[in-house]
């Protein structure tokens, strides 16, 4: 897929080890957060970004929040990998 992203932030590696399966079930690029800026990501039209759950809160969202006036228009989807065990309220949350 040439029109997907998959980036990422993971501190102990497991967001990335499924941020790359995802990449290469898509065949599609992928990068680590720390490593883009929005002129690299514009050109996608579907962005998917993955993070660790650290105190309920995705790592790396905030590249998102922070550009969200110019990614409105894009397809975006978020994946959180975390410990906790299944829960609705912290589903709710995040
Ligand atoms: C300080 C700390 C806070 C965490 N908070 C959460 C949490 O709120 N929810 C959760 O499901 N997992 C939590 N975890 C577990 C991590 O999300 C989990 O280890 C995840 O795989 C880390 O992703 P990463 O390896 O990509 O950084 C926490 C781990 C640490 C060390």
């Amino acid at each position: 897929m040439k029109n997907v992203v998959v980036i990422y932030k993971s501190k102990y590696g497991s967001t990335k080890k499924y941020a790359k399966w995802l990449s290469e079930l898509l065949s599609c690029d992928i990068f680590e957060t720390k490593n883009i800026n929005i002129e690299k990501v514009l050109k996608y039209d579907t962005i998917i970004l993955g993070g660790g759950l650290y105190a309920c809160n995705i790592a790396g969202i905030s590249f998102f929040k922070k550009n969200y006036k110019e990614l409105q228009k894009k397809n975006l989807v978020v994946f959180g990998v975390g410990a906790t065990p299944y829960n609705d309220e912290v589903i709710k949350r995040l």
